[in-house]
């Protein structure tokens, strides 16, 4: 790596040319927390991630990684940046390049089409590629599951304790069930679901809301064991209703689910607000989605009629909505 004094004024101008690596972004749709605590979940990527465009670094500086929307720029010869989450992606990018190893130096530009602190994966989908983009410079070939269990040391540095679901989502796509430490059951499900997520506009923090839970499992395990519990339920009739097309099963379980999500305080007044309101304008269904305390909820749509309506309803309430198609 180049001394200090030996780095450019300027950065290169964004990459042109070379290698394109996805990240796919995800969706938890039943069984979020209860995965720390080594119960299932059930999860979708989605159309939307990471796409990064990766060359080597001709003048062999350290490797440098440009995220757009965020205005990112981080260059692993430089000092740590003073913002205290571009602070964490720095971090987590020195993490990657040592797992590199020995091999050239890149310079990446990613785009982020899902949105960060939303629960939909964005860290993750942006680890799987840059860990891709770095064992294709050293012509190594990996599995996803391989890549998965690599990017969840990116994920450390972000998360704390994560359970490795949206890592592994990130890299292997489609829909599966994870449970920690089991491999993943992936799912075939006969046709993709539509999916509407609003965002509560308040931010949420996926390593405070785990450690929360952890907390309260901690002090009252009688009670926060049965939430467990009834998580790997909704997550079981889930699965099995999804791989049987019957969508329609999947509501009340998602009003289940969320009502489980509350119980450990991990929905807010706007999140439930947002939830009964797309269900009163048509949804099948509508839960909290990720670490919740903020960020992002769904709803499950049947239809262009519904989703006109739920998505209007939402806007109404003056919140950001995205159309997701899950991955299959
Ligand atoms: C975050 O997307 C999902 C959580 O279950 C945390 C995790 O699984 O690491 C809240």
């Amino acid at each position: 790596m180049s001394s200090p004094d030996q780095r450019p004024t300027q950065p290169p101008p964004p990459s042109e040319g070379g290698q394109v690596f996805v990240g796919h972004g995800k969706l938890i749709l039943f069984g979020e927390h209860g995965v720390v605590h080594g119960r299932p979940a059930l999860a979708a990527a989605v159309a939307q991630g990471v796409t990064l465009r990766a060359r080597q670094r001709s003048d062999a500086r350290a490797s440098m990684l440009r995220v757009q929307p965020w205005g990112l720029a981080l260059d692993l010869g430089g000092p740590p940046p003073a913002d205290a989450g571009a602070q964490q992606l720095f971090r987590a990018l020195k993490v990657a390049r040592e797992m590199a190893g020995e091999g050239p130096e890149l310079v990446m530009d990613a785009e982020v089409s899902v949105p960060g602190g939303a629960g939909m994966g964005s860290s993750a989908a942006l680890g799987v590629a840059v860990l891709r983009a770095f064992d294709h410079s050293r012509c190594i070939e990996r599995d996803d599951e391989a890549q998965a269990a690599r990017a969840l040391h990116w994920e450390k540095v972000f998360h704390g304790n994560p359970s490795g679901v949206d890592n592994t989502m990130a890299a292997c796509g489609g829909m599966a069930v994870f449970t920690r430490g089991e491999a993943l059951r992936r799912l075939h499900p006969p046709h993709a679901l539509r999916l509407l997520v609003g965002h509560s506009g308040q931010a949420s923090s996926t390593r405070e809301m785990v450690a929360s839970v952890a907390r309260q499992f901690e002090e009252e395990p009688t009670r926060v064991t049965p939430l467990f519990e009834a998580m790997r339920e909704c997550v079981e009739s889930a699965t099995a209703a999804i791989e049987n097309g019957a969508t329609a099963f999947l509501g009340p379980l998602m009003a289940r689910n969320h009502e489980l999500l509350r119980q450990l305080s991990l929905s807010t007044p706007a999140l439930d607000e947002m939830c009964d309101a797309a269900s009163a304008a048509g949804a099948l269904g509508a839960k909290v989605t990720g670490a919740g305390g903020g960020g992002c909820m769904i709803a499950l749509v049947d239809g262009e009629d519904a989703a006109h309506r739920v998505r209007a309803t939402l806007a109404q309430l003056d919140k950001q909505v995205f159309d997701v198609e899950t991955d299959r």
